[in-house]
């Protein structure tokens, strides 16, 4: 079946679906992005999804054009046109069309694209016995130049470039830090570590993107009346923690049982981490906008 996509209020096959050659996210990653998915027919915290998106625009000051009920509507419907089931959804929007950084210049008329894809980041193996990570030289960009709250398509020049310090070392990720040597996050994934029965996350302050799977670990464990705190994380928390796990939508929960060299806990994935995985899978079944029966 041949892929739909949706673009600036048309379903259209892909072939046919064509972004401009000067278009503001194209040239200059002035745009913003989601990455959702879709278990089982139910698009899982689509409107958290919706809601990042249109904070993001709001804080780069792109107007839409539509309202958030109408882009849900949008990737229902793209989701419906595709019958995709189980998968990732891709919703991309930037600034619109023109040359020339000065958006005065643009033409009203944000771009807006929502495409589905199938995505499994990692074998099966790796949820079961863990990822292996580095550090990376990469750092996050200080929050008062780029805010990580905001899911900019020019953020992530410097993710990328963690992304391939990993695959140079063969590791399934990077961690990185921000300019004062905390660690702020994956590159596509928060970070958790267990110490003593108690869950800790770098908060958005040392440049950790608001991630919807992190909130929904969170919401997990405090269900669990398992304790979590936001707080700083520096290297030598991560080498001496019991556990860690990385959270993300693409990535989902994942143990990272080694890094830099040491094993992390007993270089398995812990009990905590296992108990939150299942945890967080059951929410995939229930937390949503139904998109198919
Ligand atoms: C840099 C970064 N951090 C964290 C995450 C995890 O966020 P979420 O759970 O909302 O997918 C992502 C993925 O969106 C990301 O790109």
């Amino acid at each position: 079946m041949e892929q739909t996509v949706y673009i600036n209020g048309s379903l259209l096959p892909r072939a046919q679906a064509h972004a401009d050659i000067y278009d503001h996210g194209l040239l200059y990653g002035d745009g913003a992005f989601e990455g959702i998915r879709v278990y089982d027919g139910l698009i899982f915290r689509l409107q958290e999804h919706i809601d990042r998106l249109f904070r993001s625009a709001k804080a780069l000051a792109i107007d839409l054009g539509m309202t958030p009920a109408e882009m849900v509507d949008a990737v229902v419907r793209t989701v419906r046109a595709n019958e995709h089931r189980t998968g990732y959804i891709r919703v991309t929007v930037s600034r619109g069309v023109g040359l020339g950084l000065d958006p005065s210049h643009l033409p009203p008329g944000a771009t807006v694209i929502i495409s589905t894809e199938q995505l499994s980041l990692y074998p099966r193996s790796m949820y079961e016995n863990g990822l292996e990570v580095v550090t990376a030289s990469t750092r996050v960009p200080p929050s008062c130049c780029i805010d990580p709250q905001i899911k900019s398509l020019g953020r992530y020049i410097n993710n990328i470039q963690a992304k391939m310090e990993a695959n140079r070392v063969g590791a399934g990720e990077a961690l990185m830090l921000n300019m004062e040597g905390y660690v702020a996050e994956a590159t596509g994934d928060n970070l958790f570590l267990v110490m003593n029965g108690e869950l800790t996350t770098p908060p958005t302050s040392q440049g950790a993107l608001t991630g919807i799977t992190r909130a929904t670990v969170i919401e997990c464990a405090r269900e669990a009346g398992i304790p979590v705190r936001e707080a700083a994380v520096t290297l030598y928390d991560c080498y001496i923690c019991d556990e860690a796990f990385l959270t993300g939508t693409a990535a989902e929960v994942i143990a990272m049982v080694r890094l830099d060299g040491r094993d992390l806990g007993s270089g398995k994935p812990g009990r905590i981490t296992q108990q939150l995985t299942e945890a967080f899978h059951a929410r995939t079944r229930t937390d949503g906008i139904r998109a198919l029966d």
